[in-house]
């Protein structure tokens, strides 16, 4: 009897002390009395996410992460990146000096959050959102987030910043594989230079861009004007010389992530297909990549030779441009007539403007607050203006120097207008396509009215002669009435047309100069 009570008791003993030790397991926050050992976790209070040690693809090697409880786990956010536990010993707790660390079976230290003067009586808490968060028990004021140091992944709420002059602070960086989190050569954050956009750097040099931010998209990447992304918000800091961005989208699941090779990608929660989907990539072909065609070289993935010179400019180095090494990009052919009246005094036909349209903008415009009608003409007057492009949610923006990293899109995009001589303008090859059937159509109408007038005296003649002669009339005149009415409108509507298609041609100045002709 006394023996089976015991029994009892015992055995509600074990139970209790596995039930309790799950709720030990089943919480968001470490601290000082409640470390986590390798392979317990902690998982956020709505369950979105979990903090633990894991194995990266085929590695064998341990991490701290934080990781999405949803299928495939995508891990977005790695501690000790640089120092690899190698076996399965790994622990995390609070350190005497306040600060949340990862350490091997050694008491070493391969992590360290490594804020200076912090408290020591704090505890660290996953929270919903994927942050974890630092903070003093006793004030609640936070000292460390593992949002300030992001790894690969942009999650929502997340902000990745840049200093004015020093660059970027907070940036994403790329695992080197899918197997090792250890920081790879990419990285990307925002670009603060005049009008801010998303870079991605390959060791420091530029490796894709987003196009200038206009307040609502990047205007570099058409898909935002598709799917109206309007959870990005930038935040200027002026004071302390800061730009950040952040987005939050309601009612979706999703996170960006700068991926080994050097690829932004969206991926999106659907819960019908109870699985990620890749809704955006930052590279889907070589136009993607920086400066691909070079100086004044635009790319255009839909061409079988992606990389082409702009009107008025021809290859640099013409042998390495027939072999597809496009890099060195493209010099002007005729100068400007800017420039030569500045050296030579000569006196020629002004300078003009092709206009480009659904264009990835080129690389660092300057914005001024001219108007956009006065746009065109801020740019022609100064001769190092090259090119200008007007948004509403910019302004005005000029080019000066040279063009790079310019895309031929097939939609969205925006219109650039680039500088050239009066001579390439009018060498202009499109203009013949554009014009031909304009004058074709102006002369065959001539001809047409020529012939319609012609048969129309003829008939009033023979009309006169067999009223004088009281003959019964050949044809009715209603009939006559009908046909040149409907001959005409059929004429008039072809003109429309031609002119309709030369307003919307690609050169706005033959534009403008048939539309000064055909506003009649
Ligand atoms: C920790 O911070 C100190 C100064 O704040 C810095 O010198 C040191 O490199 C940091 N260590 C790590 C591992 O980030
Ligand atoms: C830490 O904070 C907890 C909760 O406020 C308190 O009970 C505990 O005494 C504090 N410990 C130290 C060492 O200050
Ligand atoms: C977001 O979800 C809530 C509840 O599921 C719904 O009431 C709301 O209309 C949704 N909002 C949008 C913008 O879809
Ligand atoms: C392309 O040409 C540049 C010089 O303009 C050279 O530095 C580069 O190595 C060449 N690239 C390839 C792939 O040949
Ligand atoms: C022309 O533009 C350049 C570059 O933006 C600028 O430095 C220069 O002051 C301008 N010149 C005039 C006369 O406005």
């Amino acid at each position: 009897m006394e023996l089976r009570s015991r029994r009892i008791s015992f055995v509600v003993v074990i139970l209790l002390s596995g039930f309790y030790t799950y709720l030990g397991t089943a919480t968001d926050t470490i601290t000082a009395s409640r470390p986590i050992r390798d392979p317990e976790t902690i998982i956020s209070n709505g369950s979105d996410f979990i903090l633990g040690f894991f194995n990266p693809g085929n590695s064998s090697n341990h991490y701290l992460g934080i990781w999405y409880n949803k299928k495939s786990e995508p891990v977005v956010w790695v501690a000790n990146r640089n120092k690899p536990l190698i076996d399965a010993s790994g622990l995390v707790t609070i350190s005497e000096d306040g600060n949340l660390v990862v350490l091997n079976k050694q008491n070493e230290v391969l992590w360290s959050s490594n804020v200076s003067n912090s408290v020591n009586n704090v505890s660290a808490q996953l929270l919903d959102t994927g942050n974890l968060v630092l903070r003093d028990i006793t004030t609640g004021i936070s000292t460390w987030e593992s949002f300030q140091e992001p790894t690969d992944t942009f999650l929502e709420g997340m902000k990745l910043s840049s200093h004015i002059r020093t660059g970027p602070i907070v940036q994403l960086r790329s695992w080197k594989s899918p197997s090792d989190p250890s920081p790879g050569s990419f990285s990307s954050s925002v670009d603060p230079s005049n009008i801010p956009e998303f870079f991605i750097w390959n060791d420091n040099r530029p490796h894709w861009r987003s196009g200038p931010w206009n307040g609502q998209v990047f205007t570099g990447i058409p898909y935002m004007y598709s799917n109206y992304l309007d959870g990005f918000k930038l935040l200027a800091n002026d004071e302390a010389g800061l730009v950040n961005f952040t987005y939050l989208y309601l009612n979706r699941t999703t996170f960006f992530v700068l991926n080994s090779q050097g690829i932004i990608e969206e991926r999106d929660w659907f819960d019908k297909e109870n699985n990620w989907e890749v809704t955006f990539r930052s590279q889907e072909n070589e136009c993607d990549v920086y400066g691909w065609c070079g100086e004044f070289g635009s790319c255009n993935p839909e061409k079988k030779s992606i990389c082409s010179c702009l009107r008025g400019f021809e290859p640099k180095t013409v042998q390495e441009w027939n072999r597809g090494n496009w890099t060195s990009g493209c010099v002007r052919k005729s100068p400007l007539q800017c420039e030569r009246k500045n050296q030579t005094g000569e006196v020629k036909k002004e300078d003009g403007f092709l206009k480009l349209g659904t264009m990835k903008l080129p690389y660092f415009a300057e914005r001024s607050s001219v108007s956009v009608v006065n746009c065109r003409e801020y740019c022609l007057n100064n001769c190092s203006c090259i090119a200008y492009a007007y948004d509403d949610g910019i302004g005005c923006m000029t080019w000066t120097g040279s063009l790079i990293d310019l895309q031929k899109f097939s939609f969205g995009g925006a219109d650039l207008y680039i500088r050239l001589a009066h001579s390439e303008l009018e060498k202009k090859d499109n203009k013949v396509v554009v014009i031909v059937p304009v004058v074709a159509g102006t002369f065959t109408c001539a001809i047409c009215i020529f012939f319609i007038c012609k048969w129309m005296a003829k008939h009033k003649a023979l009309q006169d002669k067999s009223k004088k002669d009281g003959m019964p009339e050949k044809s009715p005149p209603n009939r006559i009435r009908k046909d040149v009415l409907l001959t005409m409108s059929l004429l008039l509507l072809s003109l429309k047309v031609a002119s309709k298609e030369l307003l919307e041609s690609q050169t706005c100045w033959v534009g403008g100069l048939i539309k000064g002709k055909f506003q009649l």
